[in-house]
C-alpha cells in the first residue's frame, strides 16, 4: 500500500498504523533550514510523520535527503525551527533542556553508523558504565549488561575490548548498550552500513526483534534494500520531504495470496 502525503503546509499524515494504540511520536508540521555562509538548505520541510510502538519503520533516501536531520529532531537531539513533536505523549520541544535530556537518556536508545565505544572498555563495560549512566546501580547495571550482550548474541564475549570485535560484533555491543535501558523508542542511523549482508542482516533482525518482542518503536535510516525485507513500514524522503509511505505485506501473505 503507498499512501499519498501531504502537500506543504497540510495537516500530518494521519494515523495509517495497522497496529492499534496511539502513535508513540508524531511530527508535525517539522521545518528545519541549515544556513552556511550563503546556502540555505531546507533539511526538513513541513513534515509530518506518525510512528507505532510494536513496528520497525525504515527511513530511506538519498544522501542529504534529510533523514539523519528528521531522526535528530523526533529524539531530542536536535531543535527544529518550526513544528511541534509530540513523543510519549509529550511536547517535545517547550520542555526544559534539562527533561529533554532525561527524555533521551529515560526512554530512548540510539545506534549510530560508527559504533561509538569506548576503546579502553569490554564488552561488558561498555554497556554497564551506560546503564549506571542512567542512575542503575552497579551490581544490577552489570547484570543487566550481560544479559543484553547475550540477548545479541555476545554472551561468550562479554570481557573482549572494541580491537578484539569483528565489525559486526561491535555494532552488536552497541546495540546491547541500546536496548540495555529496554527504551521505549529506538533510533539507529545507517547502523549496517559498515557491515557485510551477513552482519546487516543480523543487526537489523535485532532491531525488528526488540519491536516485535519488546513492543519497541524502532525507526531505522538505511541505504541498503536488502534489509527492507524486515520493515513494517518503510517512509522515503527526498529533500527534505517525506513521499511515501509503504507497508509491504508480509511474505506469508504475498504467498498466500499469489494464484
Ligand atoms: N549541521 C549542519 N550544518 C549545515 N548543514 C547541514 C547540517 N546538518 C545537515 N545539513 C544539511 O542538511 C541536509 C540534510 O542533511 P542530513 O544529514 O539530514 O541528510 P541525510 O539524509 O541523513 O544524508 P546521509 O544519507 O548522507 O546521511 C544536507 O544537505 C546537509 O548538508
Ligand atoms: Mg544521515
Amino acid at each position: 500500500m503507498t499512501a499519498d502525503l501531504p502537500s506543504p503546509g497540510a495537516p500530518s499524515l494521519e494515523a495509517s498504523s495497522i497496529e492499534a494504540g496511539p502513535p508513540s511520536i508524531t511530527a508535525d508540521a517539522l521545518d528545519k533550514t541549515f544556513i552556511t555562509g550563503k546556502t540555505r538548505v531546507a533539511a526538513l520541510n513541513q513534515v509530518g510523520l506518525a510512528i507505532y510502538a510494536g513496528e520497525l519503520t525504515m527511513l530511506l533516501g538519498a544522501s542529504g535527503s534529510g533523514k539523519s536531520t528528521l531522526l535528530a529532531a523526533i529524539s531530542g537531539l536536535l531543535r527544529p525551527d518550526n513544528g511541534v513533536v509530540t513523543a510519549l505523549g509529550r511536547d517535545l520541544w517547550s520542555l526544559p533542556a534539562a527533561e529533554i535530556e532525561r527524555f533521551r537518556l529515560d526512554a530512548c536508545g540510539f545506534i549510530f553508523q560508527g559504533f561509538n565505544l569506548f576503546t579502553a572498555l569490554t564488552a561488558l563495560e561498555q554497556v554497564q558504565v551506560v546503564l549506571e549512566y542512567a542512575g542503575v546501580r552497579s551490581r544490577q547495571a552489570r547484570r543487566r549488561a550481560a544479559s543484553a550482550l547475550e540477548e545479541v548474541g555476545l554472551g561468550g564475549r562479554l570481557d573482549l575490548r572494541p580491537a578484539e570485535l569483528s565489525g559486526g560484533e561491535k555494532q552488536r555491543v552497541a546495540i546491547a548498550r541500546a536496548i540495555a535501558k529496554a527504551p521505549q523508542l529506538l533510533f539507529a542511523d545507517e547502523p549496517t552500513s559498515a557491515l557485510d549482508s551477513q552482519n546487516g542482516q543480523i543487526v537489523i533482525g535485532l532491531l525488528h526483534k526488540a519491536a516485535r518482542d519488546h513492543g519497541a518503536t524502532v525507526l531505522c535510516v538505511t541505504h541498503d534494500p536488502r534489509l527492507l525485507g524486515h520493515a513494517e513500514r518503510i517512509i522515503r524522503m527526498e529533500d527534505g520531504r517525506l513521499v511515501a509511505d509503504e507497508r509491504p505485506q508480509p511474505a506469508a501473505l504475498r504467498k498466500k495470496a499469489a494464484p
